[in-house]
């Protein structure tokens, strides 16, 4: 009888990971399948960190060393934030169409810091992602793995300032 594939569980319930299965799946869950599914995790989080990257390994049944290697290589990839706390802003269509350049351009100008870096003092990373997975709640934030929705510039730098 073959062998039933055991499905490693996800580092966490964030509904993100279904995006990431979906890609594993359409895939057989091959190796080859290795950069497309860095780049869903990527698009979806705004970054790789080690939970993500191990269970991409064990899901792909690859050594983790080859993950980490195509991940470090490949300047595409960004690895976990240096900041203490991390915004994501969804830059995907549904969340540009309702104001995500102006969430973008609010905290940028504000902390000083461009898409995809983080504040000198590392308190803070700016991160884009291409769809978070909740486009109803677009214009769509994940501040320190919270998803906040309908954001206003405003709301969201107040949201930031009492967090950070
Ligand atoms: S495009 Fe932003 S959540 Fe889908």
């Amino acid at each position: 009888m073959p062998l039933q594939r055991i499905k490693p569980t996800p580092p966490s319930d964030d509904k993100r990971w279904k995006l990431i299965d979906v890609t594993m799946r359409r895939n057989g869950y091959a190796g080859h399948a290795l950069i497309e599914t860095l780049h869903s995790v990527q698009d979806a989080f705004g970054y790789l960190d080690d939970p993500a990257m191990k269970f991409v390994a064990s899901a792909l049944n690859l050594p983790l060393s080859k993950v980490y290697g195509v991940a470090t290589f490949y300047h595409l990839f960004t690895l976990k934030p240096k900041g203490k706390h991390t915004c994501v802003v969804c830059t995907g269509t549904a969340c540009y169409i309702k104001g995500a350049g102006e969430l973008v351009d609010g905290v940028s100008e504000k902390y000083n810091v461009p898409l995809g870096e983080t504040t000198a003092d590392r308190k803070l990373s700016l991160l884009g992602a291409r769809c978070v997975g909740a486009c109803g709640l677009a214009p769509a934030v994940v501040m320190d793995g919270v998803m906040l929705g309908k954001l206003k510039v405003d709301d969201l730098l107040e949201h930031i300032e009492k967090v950070i």
